[in-house]
C-alpha cells in the first residue's frame, strides 16, 4: 500500500498528496458544483470591479476550476505543486492552457492578471507560519494593477464536521474512505488532517493524508496587509454555495476573500 502521510518537518506534504489523489480526485469531487459557482462568482467579481480576461489559476488540479473559464474567452494560465494533477488538466485542454507546476510558496511572475485566484481551499494546505505571507505575496506580484484576487478557505465549521467525520463515497467502480481526523471542537488556528482511503482492500489500494492549516479571519486579513493587498470584501459560504455576509465561522463551511493590490502597490 502506498501512503502520502503528512511530514512533520513543516514541509508542505500537498505534493504527495496530490501525486496519489489525482487519478480519483475527480470521481470524488463529481458532486462539487464548479459548472454554477464559478459564473457566479465571476458576477460577484465584475461587482468589485474586475475587467479583463486574463486568469492565473493557483492550485489548478485537474482544472476544474478553470474549465467553465474557456468557453467564455478566458486565457488561463494554472499551476500547481502536484504534476499528477496538471497531467490530468493537460488531457482534458492539450495546448490550449497554459500550464505551469509552481509552488505557490515560491510563485514565479508567471505575468500580468486581471483575476489571480485560488479555489476550493488550496491555500489551506500551507501549514508551515509565514507561508501564507509568501504565497500572497507571490499572488500580488501576478496581479494587474487593478487585477482582482480571490481565494477560498476552509472554515472552523468545516474542520470540526468534514475534517472530523467519516465519509464513504462508491462512485465510478471506486471506494473512496474519507476519514477526518480532526477534534470536533478543533481550535480555530489548529492544523488538521483527514485521511482519504483509495480502494481500501483492493489491489493498487493507496492513502493519502490531507493536513490543512485553519486561517481565522483576523490572520488573513493581517496578512493580507502585509503583503500589500487591499481587502475589499469578505463573504462567507454555505453548502448552498451562495456568498453570504457577514462571515461566521460557527455556520459557513468556506470563507471568500476578494483583494486588490493596495494603493501604493499598484
Ligand atoms: C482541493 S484541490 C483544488 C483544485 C482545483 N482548484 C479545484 O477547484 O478543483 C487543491 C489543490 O491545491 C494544490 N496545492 C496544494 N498546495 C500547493 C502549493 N503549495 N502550491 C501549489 N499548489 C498547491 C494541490 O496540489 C491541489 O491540486
Amino acid at each position: 500500500m502506498e501512503v502520502s502521510a503528512a511530514s512533520d518537518t513543516g514541509e508542505s506534504s500537498a505534493e504527495g498528496t496530490y501525486d496519489a489523489y489525482a487519478p480519483v480526485y475527480d470521481v470524488f469531487t463529481a458532486h462539487f458544483g464548479h459548472d454554477d459557482w464559478l459564473p457566479d462568482l465571476v458576477a460577484l467579481l465584475e461587482r468589485h470591479g474586475l475587467h479583463g480576461k486574463r486568469l492565473l489559476d493557483v492550485g489548478c488540479g485537474t482544472g476544474k476550476s478553470f474549465l467553465p473559464m474557456l468557453p467564455w474567452g478566458w486565457e488561463v494560465t494554472g499551476c500547481d505543486i502536484s504534476t499528477s494533477m496538471l497531467a490530468r488538466a493537460r488531457g482534458k485542454v492539450g495546448e490550449e492552457v497554459r500550464l505551469v507546476r509552481a509552488d505557490m510558496r515560491s510563485l514565479p511572475r508567471l505575468g500580468e492578471f486581471d483575476l489571480v485566484w485560488s479555489i476550493d481551499d488550496a491555500v489551506n494546505y500551507l501549514t508551515g507560519d509565514g507561508e501564507l505571507n509568501l504565497a500572497l505575496a507571490g499572488m500580488r506580484d501576478n496581479l494587474a494593477p487593478e487585477g482582482l484576487l480571490f481565494f477560498d478557505l476552509d472554515t472552523i465549521h468545516a474542520y470540526r464536521t468534514f475534517f472530523a467525520e467519516t465519509e464513504v463515497v462508491e462512485r465510478e467502480g471506486h471506494r473512496l474512505v474519507w476519514r477526518g481526523l480532526a477534534r470536533a471542537d478543533a481550535a480555530p488556528g489548529s492544523i488538521c488532517e483527514s485521511r482519504l482511503e483509495i480502494d481500501p482492500g483492493e489491489e493498487g489500494a493507496s492513502e493519502c493524508v490531507h493536513r490543512q492549516r485553519h486561517f481565522p479571519e483576523g490572520d488573513v486579513l493581517a496578512a493580507l496587509e502585509r503583503a500589500g493587498l487591499e481587502c475589499l470584501a469578505v463573504y462567507g459560504q454555505g453548502l448552498d454555495g451562495i456568498p453570504d455576509q457577514p462571515l461566521d465561522e460557527s455556520v459557513h463551511i468556506k470563507a471568500l476573500y476578494v483583494a486588490r493590490r493596495a494603493p501604493d502597490q499598484r
